[in-house]
């Protein structure tokens, strides 16, 4: 096991974001959550990481490293992209990584002369070159255009496969947790209703298979939220 959630309970100004949450992430394992915006995700990957403290319950962390792609990109505006990097990870690790996400040519820029979905680039280089045993991704794809969500999307399973790190992803793409993971976790508001779906290993399915996958997700989807109606 890499991580351990037990009865995790966060209030924010007397409004409960996350109510009595039991997870355990095992090693190696790529999880993702979907559920609408505010339900408390981003909530749930700044506890794991440390960033935050619940109200109550325990977290249990069985690695050194958690390496962490923020939903606001969080880069350092007075950097370059390469020493965003190089704050993180070794010179020779930060190109590498910031060549793999196709920046390149954007290498001395600052954060202010960059696209979004070139800074979600930027973020998620600079977790990849962290390392690290967890990485939590929270909407690392979001705003990229879908060929380069792709590539992006095969880098991180490529690195997953050489370096075995787990990996909790936030996505509200049912299609892209899909092809990721091995379980989905689908959650209402704040965390009260948990679906786990079990998929198997992502390696074993093709597109078919992730396209049901996806189905099921999607209606659950819809499940939750006609129950919030
Ligand atoms: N530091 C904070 N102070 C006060 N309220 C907060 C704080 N952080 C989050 N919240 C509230 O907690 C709830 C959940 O926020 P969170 O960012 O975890 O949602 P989310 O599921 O990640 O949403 P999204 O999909 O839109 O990113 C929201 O109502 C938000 O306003
Ligand atoms: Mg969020």
């Amino acid at each position: 096991m890499i991580v351990s959630l037990r009865d995790i309970s966060k209030a924010f100004d007397g409004e409960q974001v996350i109510s009595g949450l039991s997870i355990d992430i095992e090693k190696e394992e790529f999880v993702s959550i979907l559920g609408s915006s505010g339900c408390g995700k981003t909530t749930l990957l700044r506890i794991i990481a440390g960033l935050l403290k619940p109200d109550s319950g325990e977290v249990k962390r069985f690695c050194e490293k958690v390496a962490f792609v923020f939903q606001d990109d969080r880069l350092i505006p007075w950097k370059t992209v390469i020493s965003n990097i190089t704050a993180v990870s070794q010179q020779e690790v930060a190109t590498s990584c910031i060549e793999r996400v196709g920046l390149r040519e954007a290498l001395n820029k600052y954060p202010s002369q960059l696209s979004g979905g070139m800074k979600k680039r930027v973020g998620l280089a600079r977790a990849l070159a962290f390392g690290g045993d967890l990485l939590l991704m929270d909407e690392p794809f979001g705003s990229l255009d879908v060929v380069t969500k792709e590539k992006m999307i095969e880098l991180v399973v490529e690195l997953r496969n050489k370096s075995g790190f787990g990996a909790l992803l936030v996505t509200h793409d049912p299609f892209e947790a899909a092809e990721l993971s091995s379980r989905v976790i689908v959650v209402g508001k704040a965390f009260r209703t948990v679906k786990e779906f079990r998929f198997g290993h992502p390696e074993k399915r093709d597109l078919s298979d992730n396209m049901n996958c996806a189905q099921s997700l999607m209606e659950e989807l819809r499940t939750i939220s006609s129950q919030l109606e």
